[in-house]
C-alpha cells in the first residue's frame, strides 16, 4: 500500500496507561490525522482517552477494553471498533505488554505462561485480526514493540520470560513480513531502550536513570515521544519500502 485512503484509523493496543508508550502513541498518530481504535485490559482508561482525542483533536476516536491474551474478545473487540463507523483499519501497533522481573530459579509455570501470553500471543491475536481486514482492504502497516531485552537477554529490568517473548515478537515480524509482504502489508518491529514509564516496577527515580542511562550512547533515559514517533513514522506512507526489520531505539545500546 503506497497511498492511503484520506480517512484512516489505526488501532493501538496497550494504549491505557497514563505515563505509556501506546497513550503517546494514540496521541501523536491523532495529531497525524489516523482515526483510532484504542484496546487496553483497563478499559475505563481507553474510554476516557478516546474522549479525549476526540475533544482535544477532532478525531475519531473508539476505546475497548479487551484481554490481548484472549483471542476470541480481541476477535470482538476489533469487530465492534469495525462496527462503530471508523474509517478502514491501515496500521495497527501492538504495545500491551507486561514485565517480569522474577529471578529464573524462583519462575513457576504460571509466570511464564502469563508473560507469554501477553507479549507473544496477544501480539499474533491482535495481528491476525487486523490483518484479515487489511488484506480486505488492500493493504496496511503493522508495529509490534519488541525490547532491547530481545537482543541483550535482558539487562534493564525484565528477565527470561520477557526476553523470550520479545524476541518472539521479532521471530514473527519477519515471518508476517514475508508472508504479509505480497498482501500489500508492511510488519515492523521497534526495540526500545528503558523508556521513563512505569512498567520497570513503578516510576524511575532520578538515581535509576542516571544508572540506566550509563549504558547509553545518548545521555539520558528514552521518553515516550521517542518511540511515538518512530511509531508515527513506521506506519506512514513514507514507510512503505520498509518490512521485516527491527528499529532500535534505544539510545544506542545495542548496535545491529
Ligand atoms: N518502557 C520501557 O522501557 C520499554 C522498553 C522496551 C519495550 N517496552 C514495551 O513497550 C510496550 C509499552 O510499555 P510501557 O512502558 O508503555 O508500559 P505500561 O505498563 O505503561 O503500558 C502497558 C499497557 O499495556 C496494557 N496491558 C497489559 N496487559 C494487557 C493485556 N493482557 N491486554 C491488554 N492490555 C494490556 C496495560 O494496561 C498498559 O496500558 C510494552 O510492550 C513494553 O514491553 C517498554
Amino acid at each position: 500500500m503506497d497511498s492511503f485512503p484520506a480517512e484512516r484509523s489505526a488501532i493501538v493496543t496497550g494504549a491505557g496507561s497514563r505515563r505509556g508508550i501506546g497513550r503517546a502513541a494514540a496521541r501523536r498518530l491523532a495529531a497525524d490525522g489516523w482515526s483510532l481504535g484504542l484496546l487496553d485490559v483497563d478499559g475505563s482508561a481507553v474510554h476516557e482517552l478516546a474522549e479525549e482525542l476526540r475533544d482535544e483533536l477532532g478525531v475519531r476516536a473508539v476505546g475497548m477494553g479487551v484481554d490481548v491474551s484472549d483471542s476470541a474478545a480481541v476477535s470482538a473487540a476489533v469487530d465492534e471498533i469495525e462496527n462503530a463507523g471508523l474509517p478502514p483499519v491501515v496500521a495497527l501497533a501492538n504495545v500491551a505488554g507486561v514485565s517480569s522481573p522474577t529471578a529464573y530459579e524462583d519462575l513457576d509455570d504460571a509466570e511464564w505462561e502469563r508473560v507469554l501470553r501477553v507479549n507473544l500471543f496477544g501480539v499474533h491475536y491482535v495481528t491476525r485480526r487486523v490483518a484479515r481486514s487489511m488484506v480486505a482492504n488492500g493493504g496496511g502497516r503493522i508495529v509490534s514493540l519488541s525490547s532491547v531485552s530481545a537482543q541483550r537477554g535482558g539487562g534493564t529490568y525484565s528477565k527470561t520470560p520477557y526476553s523470550v517473548s520479545k524476541a518472539g515478537v521479532i521471530g514473527l515480524t519477519r515471518a508476517l513480513a514475508r508472508e504479509l509482504g505480497p498482501r500489500g502489508i508492511t510488519v515492523n518491529a521497534i526495540a526500545p531502550g528503558p523508556i521513563d514509564t512505569d512498567i520497570m516496577g513503578g516510576a524511575l527515580t532520578d538515581e535509576r536513570k542516571a544508572q540506566l542511562a550509563e549504558d547509553l550512547l545518548v545521555d539520558r533515559v528514552g521518553t515516550v515521544d521517542d518511540i511515538a514517533a518512530a511509531i508515527s513514522f513506521l506506519v506512514s506512507a513514507d514507510a512503505g519500502y520498509i518490512t521485516g526489520q527491527t528499529l532500535n531505539v534505544d539510545g544506542g545500546l545495542y548496535m545491529h
